[in-house]
């Protein structure tokens, strides 16, 4: 923080910047600044309108009012290649890369290194990304595609890109949503690295705790419109959130109670799901689990240990050599998803971009789609019925929709997540796979989502959850596994669960004191 100035004149400023939507005020009058060697927090709820402020500053849209000033000169950028060239460098939230592409391709695309004969110099480009992915902690092979990778790792390729690009500014939006621990502290490490060089930083994050280790100033976007702006120190969490909601909430409810507790009376229970020997080629080797009904398994471990592979070789999405899998004592078809569907086992995946999502049909048609499905298979469900179904999921889950019929493509990104969990919590399944479900929500639907889990595990449903924020595991499940190179490496459960004791076997025994 100590370099942090603000009697320095900004990098980066809004002045009174507005953008509606066909009636939506995403952005009134919004004013921001940023100066050099310094992060500043954009925090707000869902639907905020912080992308929309990021994508206005870097020439995503077009402001309806408003100026944007980079280093003291007003500018207007007509698309984000020209807020790029002059030195302004974005991870948007939603990761904006070539899934096709390999992933040095990706890091340098538009700027790849040149033989002294014009054609890509691929030798030097690869050597050159694998230096840098090393030097973020990600080793991965930069020659293969990138769509082959977990959204974490996309994530980092995203921000090892932006980096390679001598930035003034720097914006990151959400970019630890699907980081680990680990990979958190390196992007914290990087960042610091960045503002200490006198670049300045704009960070958005819904882990507000992680506000606090970096940023030095703050603003608040509450419906479009500034709050508050400030140091981030003289800032109090519980303010933080009262600004963010315009309500005080006592963080309490959906904190770990509620949840049917895995004593003993629950080993009577009987495996709801219960998996065994899973292989993976590549990937994973050899993991076993089982779920009761009512109880909630947690999936730790680092980017790559396995956890999003594991739920999806279970849902037969990804191809198994070997292993079974039973629901309820009979066994499911394996590299099926009908087969998987039809046992009543249902997954919601970590990237809805790429899975999941429909942009252009309306919310209530992505809600109901998953439903059709379960009624097709007998029993009819009025349309009165789904209306009122999703009528009740938009205000649990609080989806911020101008109508049930606005298309999702046009919501905030954490109002999209909300959609896909709605329409998986609306089917009802017997074993509900849950990867990263509360990733880039903001902290009043953490809550609320939360306290759902619990309810579905109260009526005796079996869930396994994946989330890479461990106070969130420790919190929600019963039991928690925790993987590691694709096999499972320790269980927790009892009075070994507990944050410390799920970092330690995270990390491993070496990396704790
Ligand atoms: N392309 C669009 N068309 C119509 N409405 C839009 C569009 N983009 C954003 N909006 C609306 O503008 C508002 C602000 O959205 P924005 O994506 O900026 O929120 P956010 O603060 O980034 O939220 P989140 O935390 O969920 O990412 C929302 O009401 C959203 O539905
Ligand atoms: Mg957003």
């Amino acid at each position: 923080m100590s370099n942090s100035d603000a009697t320095r004149p900004p990098a980066f400023e809004a002045r009174r910047v507005s953008k509606s939507f066909a009636g939506v005020h995403a952005l009134r009058e919004v004013d921001l600044a940023v100066h050099p060697g310094s992060i500043h927090a954009l925090v707000g709820e869902n639907g905020a309108g912080k992308s929309t402020l990021i994508k206005v500053l870097t020439g995503v849209y077009r402001p309806d009012g408003g100026s944007i000033i980079y280093q003291g000169d007003e500018v207007t950028f007509s698309q984000p290649a020209d807020a790029q060239n002059i030195g302004i460098s974005t991870v948007y939230q939603e990761v904006n890369l070539v899934p096709k592409l390999s992933i040095a391709r990706n890091i340098f695309l538009g700027r790849e290194p040149r033989t002294w004969y014009g054609l890509i110099d691929m030798r030097s480009m690869n050597v050159r990304a694998k230096d840098l992915l090393d030097d973020l902690g990600i080793h991965v092979d930069v020659t293969a595609e990138l769509e082959t990778l977990g959204l974490g790792v996309q994530q980092m390729v995203a921000l090892g890109r932006a980096v390679t690009i001598d930035a003034k500014v720097v914006i990151m939006d959400e970019p630890t949503s699907s980081l680990e621990q680990r990979e958190v502290e390196t992007l914290f490490r990087i960042a610091r690295r960045l503002r200490d060089d006198g670049c300045a930083l704009i960070f958005v994050s819904h882990r507000l705790d992680e506000l606090w280790q970096l940023c030095d100033r703050v603003t608040i976007l509450r419906d479009g419109e500034l709050v508050h702006t400030g140091e981030m120190q003289h800032l109090s969490r519980r303010d933080l959130i009262a600004h963010m909601l315009g309500r005080d909430i006592g963080e309490t409810s959906g904190a770990g109670d509620g949840s049917v507790q895995g004593d003993d009376d629950a080993d009577d229970a009987r495996a709801a799901l219960s998996v065994r020997d899973f292989d993976v080629p590549g990937k994973l080797s050899g993991v076993s689990l089982t779920v009761r009904a009512g109880e909630v398994l947690g999936l730790g471990g680092l980017l790559g240990a396995g956890r999003s592979e594991t739920v999806k070789a279970i849902y037969g999405a990804l191809p198994a050599s070997r292993g079974t899998a039973e629901v309820d004592g009979a066994k499911v078809r394996r590299n099926s998803i009908r087969a998987a569907m039809r046992a009543g086992i249902a997954l919601l995946s970590e990237d809805r971009k790429a899975e999941g999502i429909i942009p252009d049909l309306s919310v209530r048609e992505n809600i109901v789609l998953a439903v059709t499905k379960r009624v097709s298979q007998g029993g009819i469900l009025s349309r009165a019925k789904t209306n009122a179904l999703v009528d009740e999921y938009v205000r649990r889950l609080k989806i911020k929709v101008s109508s049930p019929e606005q298309k999702v493509g046009e919501l905030s990104g954490g109002n999209q997540q909300k959609v896909l969990i709605a329409r998986w919590l609306a089917t009802r399944p017997k074993v509900f796979l849950l990867d990263e479900p509360t990733r880039g929500i903001d902290v009043g639907a953490k809550l609320e989502v939360r306290g759902l889990i619990d309810e579905l595990a109260a009526e005796g449903l079996a869930v396994v959850m994946i989330s890479s924020e461990t106070e969130e595991l420790v919190d929600t499940a019963n039991r928690v596994i925790v993987l590691r190179d694709g096999a499972v490496d320790a269980e927790l459960s009892g009075a070994s669960l507990t944050n410390q004791g799920l970092l330690r076997s995270l990390v491993g025994t070496e990396g704790d004191a």
